[in-house]
């Protein structure tokens, strides 16, 4: 029952629930028009603290095609954050005049807190380095359209993984499949966590290989994760002016893949995706963009109750 419930990280959801919200987001992808009224009176709160363009704009229009309305902010500086009050009391307010809130914040843990103090559910938008459950979700719909299985891959992740959200959750959501096999391809001072290592991937007993250089691996890859360096992340930027152009994928590259393997981003792209690499048919990453709005519209319509 995901009626009420809030959504603070991928765990929070089990395997058959995970499921039960892909399966909804392909019956929404095939007759949009059937759902277009499911939420109708209700409101979703989009409280962004911090920048986005995806996962704000495919929150609000996951609700409003499904007949619902949004309110909101872009920017914490046009709230009453702005003249010092909490976080508590931001959530108290608003979720007595909303249905459902989707919150993203530069602080890891604010959305745990802010679940707290909700009448309503909280879907976490992204919190600081902390988790992004909608992205993960986004994800592996994509994944489960384009290569029909969440089980049996071998999955690089590319470029920043100290500091991206999204590579750990997703990491974390494809351990729960078998036989997935992981390669960690990055520069040393941007590696996979130790605590990924040490907590998930050594006693899930998860077959993992690290690289440093690309070409040297993506010929073995069903999924390429490419990722951007986190630039908001770092505390000096000469480490990452050095460090932003570590991996660029191109042309060249992408003749050293499978003819079926798929390259996700969770966008938004700097340097690290040639622009050349967008028509090749396994350029997934505009792809995942739809499936995330529709991947929302059937998290709302759960978390809300509509269906
Ligand atoms: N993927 C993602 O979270 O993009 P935004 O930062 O634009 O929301």
């Amino acid at each position: 029952m995901l009626k009420g419930r809030h959504l603070i990280e991928p765990e929070n959801l089990t395997i058959q629930e995970i499921d039960e919200i892909c399966s909804l987001a392909e019956q929404i992808i095939v007759d949009p028009v059937s759902f277009q009224d499911v939420c109708r009176g209700k409101i979703l709160a989009a409280l962004f603290f911090e920048p986005s363009t995806r996962t704000r704009l495919s929150f609000e229009a996951a609700m409003l095609r499904l007949g619902g309305t949004v309110e909101g902010f872009a920017d914490a500086s046009s709230s009453s954050t702005s003249k010092g009050e909490s976080l508590a009391d931001t959530i108290r307010v608003v979720s007595s005049y909303a249905d459902i809130i989707a919150m993203r914040n530069p602080k890891e843990g604010a959305a745990l807190l802010a679940s707290k103090y909700s009448n309503c559910p909280i879907i976490n938008a992204g919190d600081g380095g902390h988790f992004h459950p909608t992205q993960t979700l986004t994800d592996l719909l994509t994944i489960r359209a384009l290569r029909g299985t969440f089980e049996n891959q071998t999955i690089g992740f590319c470029g920043d993984l100290k500091f991206g959200r999204t590579v750990h959750s997703l990491t974390q959501a494809m351990c729960r499949y078998p036989k997935n096999k992981f390669v960690f391809i990055s520069p040393k001072e941007l590696k996979i966590p130790e605590y990924m290592i040490e907590n998930i991937l050594k006693p899930n007993k998860i077959e993992y290989t690290e690289a440093e250089r690309l070409e040297d691996v993506i010929g073995d890859l069903d999924i390429l994760y490419m990722t951007r360096v986190q630039k908001e992340r770092f505390f000096n930027e000469q480490d990452y002016i050095r460090l932003k152009d570590s991996y660029i994928l191109d042309a060249e590259k992408m003749k050293l893949a499978k003819k079926d393997m798929i390259v996700l981003h969770p966008l938004p792209r700097v340097n690290e995706i040639q622009p050349e690499v967008d028509d090749d048919p396994r350029a997934a990453y505009f792809k995942q963009v739809k499936y995330g709005m529709y991947v929302r519209m059937a998290l709302i319509a759960k978390l809300t109750g509509a269906l």
